[in-house]
């Protein structure tokens, strides 16, 4: 099928390279015009595992192309799908006027009959806002409809998730789009919930909320598990085996960050306080997610007392693993709580330096993990990256004024760290 995606993030770009990679022809639209010559020119603007390989491939064999131009995307294709940021105000609403933006520059170079997805996450009755608005500024011959398709991919698994997805929500009633859908996503084989508009748009907010929910309830029992000695990741292996449970989004940390999780339950929270429903269960989610990294910081000035002048070598910067992306990271303002205290900052990540150099000032960027700890009093673990398992911890230790380390991210075992000598302070263990 002829597709075009309107925004090449970290949601348009890998959404079009796998629509292309099970055959579609896909024209992806972005107004950065350095973005789309990147692209063009084979560069690919962001990191994100399997992405790079997706992109040449599917170019080469002209199923992928760029454009600056909306109505260039929208002539040449069938389906045309929205994947513009969502970011929130001051206020923790949603900023729709990238959307709103689009939708008139959809209505400006209408014809004849598309279809319209909304992948971006929204909050519920955007949909219907869309279809007035492209019906307002469309030509009186132009014939539409639109559908709400939410995106459950996790950024640095992002292509995996993408090619195969647990399932795909289509939110429309009417027949002509909801065949229309399914011939698009055919080739992955998933599971299908087709349901009405508004539906579709809950179900994303309903299950960001849900998962942040989950992380910020094993954040509360490791709070619990350190007050009475016992172990959270046992706690959440026992639980997790539950299959009403599961144990994925059990790990307990620093806390949940990144471009969707903060944003996403800001928005629910505001989009339930417009329609008269107080959401306090979100809300707590909310203050144990913030309490977490409080308690964090306070186990390290309890352990080294004074920051001032004190070297700390800090192991990731991005809000997870597999990403470059320091969008609302929790490492990152860890290493600002740090730095407010006086510590000065040794800092590595394995993919994501470059873009916290231009926010993250007066730090040294260490390039090798196994030398972050020279001349330090301290290690901070922030991130979860599998890769620091492997830190030679030998001579980090001996590296290390005092083998003390602060562990985030839960990554070492307990008892083997201090049989090697270290002081291992961990989450909820
Ligand atoms: C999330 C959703 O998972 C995805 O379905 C949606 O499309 C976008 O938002 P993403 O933000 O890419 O994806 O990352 P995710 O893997 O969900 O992690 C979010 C944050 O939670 C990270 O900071 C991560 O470190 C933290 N986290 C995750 C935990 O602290 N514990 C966990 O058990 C899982």
């Amino acid at each position: 099928m002829k597709l075009s995606i309107i925004g090449t993030g970290y949601v348009g770009l890998v959404t079009g390279a796998c629509l292309a990679e099970v055959g579609h022809e896909v024209v992806c639209v972005d107004n950065d015009a350095a973005k789309i010559k990147l692209l063009t020119s084979g560069g690919i603007p962001i990191y994100e595992p399997g992405l790079e390989e997706l992109v040449k491939k599917n170019a080469a064999a002209g199923r992928l192309s760029f454009t600056t131009s909306t109505a260039e995307g929208v002539q040449k294709s069938d389906v045309i799908f929205i994947a513009v940021p969502t970011p929130p105000q001051p206020d923790g609403s949603v900023d729709s006027s990238f959307i709103e933006k689009v939708a008139r520059d959809i209505a400006a170079a209408l014809t004849d009959y598309k279809i319209i997805v909304d992948k971006s996450t929204v909050p519920v009755k955007t949909g219907e806002k869309v279809a007035e608005t492209i019906k307002r500024y469309c030509p009186a011959t132009a014939d539409f409809e639109v559908v709400s398709n939410p995106e459950f991919r996790r950024e640095g698994f992002a292509v995996g998730d993408l090619l195969k997805p647990d399932r795909i929500v289509i939110g429309t009633r009417s027949p002509r789009p909801i065949e229309a859908m399914k011939k698009v996503y055919a080739p992955f084989h998933a599971p299908m919930v087709v349901t009405d508009i508004n539906s579709a748009e809950l179900i994303k907010h309903a299950s960001n909320s849900f998962l942040a929910l989950k992380i910020s309830y094993i954040n509360a029992i490791a709070t619990i598990c350190e007050i009475t000695g016992a172990n959270v990741q046992e706690v959440a292996a026992g639980m997790g085996l539950d299959e009403r449970i599961g144990r994925r989004f059990l790990n307990a940390g620093i806390g949940f960050g990144g471009s969707c999780f903060p944003k996403d339950l800001s928005a629910f929270i505001k989009i339930a306080e417009e329609i008269g429903y107080d959401f306090r269960l979100l809300k707590e989610v909310q203050h144990i997610n913030a309490g977490q990294m409080d308690r964090f910081v306070k186990k390290i000035t309890d352990t080294l007392w004074v920051l001032k002048d004190k070297k700390i070598g800090v192991l990731g910067l991005a809000f997870k693993q597999n990403t470059d992306d320091i969008r609302m990271s929790p490492a990152i303002e860890l290493c600002q709580r740090l730095q407010k205290e006086g510590a000065l900052l040794r800092v590595h990540d394995p993919k994501a330096m470059n873009k916290a150099r231009a926010i993250l000032k007066d730090v040294t960027y260490v390039e090798d993990m196994n030398t972050v700890t020279e001349g330090c009093d301290a290690l901070v673990v922030a991130t979860e990256w599998d890769e620091f398992k492997q830190l030679d911890l030998e001579r980090a230790r001996k590296s290390l004024s005092h083998p003390i380390m602060f562990d985030g991210r839960n990554l070492f075992d307990h008892a083997e760290m201090e049989r090697l000598g270290w002081v291992y302070k961990s989450v909820g263990r």
